[in-house]
């Protein structure tokens, strides 16, 4: 396994296997890996032949008062991950390689039907900077099929929906959540939590199950139960953002008759900002 850091070099490299018919699966990350991105590079082996990971942290999808200069960034322990995870190939390029004349006068990519809701309406920019710069690894990597995981599911309807509007040959493949024993979703901001805190944060999957348990059972006052979850991680201690229930076809409040729906919730918690949700099919 090599890290590559330039446009030329990565290109050379996928020129160099799609040459010998060997298909590429790709992983965008951000780096500081855990489990979660394992499983994805678990997957993306048995997808095709080549493995390619990158590890970026994309200044455009950070607000101006989000953790982009303290984001983790852990190099050299994730390459020891992805070697021992037989990644054939890691691209981390530099910022001035994504972005040479900045991020102020570039082109980007929204999908506006998906882009201001959820995460989108307290993260504004968010979800453009995401799709701008998936588009951009997209195009520099060209892969035959990329993976993302369904911890960040909004993210992953955008780049299903991206991918179709704009007719991109990438094939995206979802992958489950992958969770700690007490059921909280690994995420590389768990980091920001302290021991007490990182079991209270548990707590949103508990109150994804709870609701999820109720709606199983036939009860469809959805706004009822998202005001009881949200008054629940308040009294915990959380500082909530959004726990809604909506189709998993165009991320829009469930009705009753609807059959897949998702809960996407999020909540602050000490330094972090934490997102999971479940899935129901009824
Ligand atoms: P990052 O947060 O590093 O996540 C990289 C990929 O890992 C994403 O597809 C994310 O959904 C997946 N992932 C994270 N935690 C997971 C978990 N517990 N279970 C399963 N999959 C998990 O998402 C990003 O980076 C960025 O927005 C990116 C797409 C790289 C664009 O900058």
């Amino acid at each position: 396994m090599n890290t590559v850091y330039s446009v030329e070099e990565i290109r050379d490299y996928v020129r160099s296997v799609k040459a010998e018919g060997k298909t590429v699966a790709f992983v965008p990350t951000m780096g500081n890996l855990h489990n979660g991105h394992l499983t994805l590079v678990t997957k993306a082996h048995e997808l095709a032949d080549v493995v390619i990971v990158s590890i970026y942290v994309n200044q455009m999808q950070f607000g101006p008062n989000e953790d982009y200069h303290s984001y983790p960034r852990t190099m050299a322990q994730d390459e020891a991950l992805l070697r021992e995870h037989n990644v054939d190939m890691v691209f981390a390029p530099s910022a001035n390689i994504i972005y040479p004349e900045g991020l102020d006068n570039h082109t980007t990519v929204k999908v506006d039907s998906l882009d201001g809701m959820h995460c989108g309406k307290t993260r504004p920019g968010f979800f453009t900077g995401i799709a701008t710069v998936v588009t951009k690894l997209f195009n520099i990597v060209q892969p035959d099929v990329a993976v993302f995981g369904e911890k960040d599911f909004q993210q992953l309807s955008i780049i299903r929906k991206m991918v179709k509007d704009l007719c991109i040959p990438v094939e995206i493949v979802g992958a489950p959540i992958a969770r700690a024993d007490t059921g909280l979703a690994l995420s590389s901001r768990n980091g920001y939590l302290s021991q007490e805190e990182r079991e209270q944060a548990s707590l949103i999957y508990q109150e994804l199950l709870k609701a999820k348990e109720a709606i199983v059972a036939g009860n469809t006052n959805y706004d009822i139960i998202q005001r009881d979850a949200i008054a629940s991680l308040a009294g915990y201690g959380f500082q909530p953002d959004y726990f809604n229930i909506i189709r998993r076809s165009d991320l829009l409040p469930a009705a009753p008759g609807d059959k897949e729906l998702i809960i996407l919730a999020a909540a602050g918690l000490g330094k972090a900002r934490l997102i999971d949700n479940l899935q129901i099919d009824l």
